[in-house]
């Protein structure tokens, strides 16, 4: 299948979604790779017999070197497409660039909505009546890369931040193998900046 390297920091829900819903025949994760020792997906990965690896931030002066360390990591894994599953760094233009057109990110907000951190309490606070999660290829512009598809939940009277990124979440678990799915079978792809998919342009807000 498809060499996948899948980078998580924390829980692994997506990680797990990817092991669950994916044949090895489509993807085959080479390897899964956390900034964080005690991430829980890495005992996910564990658990799959798929190698895993720690590479921690603190262990580099600053970001330009981390990244290359990282990079570096990926690249002894041969992948052919490297999935961001809940990965919490910012990553330089030197990395993107590396891997444009061949990395994707899961964005637990209707971006361009939320871009940045704490998504469900800022729909919230917005009075937002639908939020939801995007599957975006990885551009400079943090979240800002090109749609390739959403899901869509309501937001109830009595949510809490909490009750509404679970529900987000259990969105994701389909969404983000499905979008991946996608790019494996080879009918999507980034060009000049625009998602296409079958040769065509998506819309914005992807599928
Ligand atoms: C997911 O909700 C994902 O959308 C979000 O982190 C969670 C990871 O959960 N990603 C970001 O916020 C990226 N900025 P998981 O570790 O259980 O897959």
């Amino acid at each position: 299948g498809c060499r996948t390297v899948i980078l998580i920091s924390g829980s692994g829900s997506n990680l797990q979604a990817f092991i669950d819903t994916l044949h090895p025949e489509q993807a085959d994760i080479v390897a899964v790779i956390s900034n964080r020792a005690d991430a829980y997906g890495l005992e996910r990965a564990a658990r799959a017999g798929i190698p895993h690896a720690v590479l921690s931030h603190r262990d580099y002066p600053d970001r330009a070197s981390y990244d290359q360390a990282l990079a570096a990591l990926i690249d002894s894994y041969q992948p052919e497409l490297v999935i961001l599953a809940g990965f919490m760094r910012i990553l330089t233009p030197g990395f993107v660039s590396h891997y444009l057109g061949r990395l994707l990110n899961i964005h637990p907000s209707l971006l361009p909505k939320y871009t940045g951190l704490h998504t469900h309490q800022r729909a919230l606070e917005a009075g937002d009546s639908e939020h939801g999660a995007t599957v975006h290829f990885v551009t400079e512009e943090l979240d800002g890369g090109p749609a390739i598809m959403q899901s869509h939940v309501p937001v109830l009277p009595d949510d809490t931040a909490d009750s509404l990124a679970e529900r987000v979440r259990n969105t994701e678990h389909r969404l983000y193998p499905l979008a991946a799915s996608l790019y494996i079978e080879g009918r999507l792809r980034l060009e000049n900046g625009r998602a296409l998919l079958d040769g065509s342009p998506l819309p914005a807000s992807g599928l």
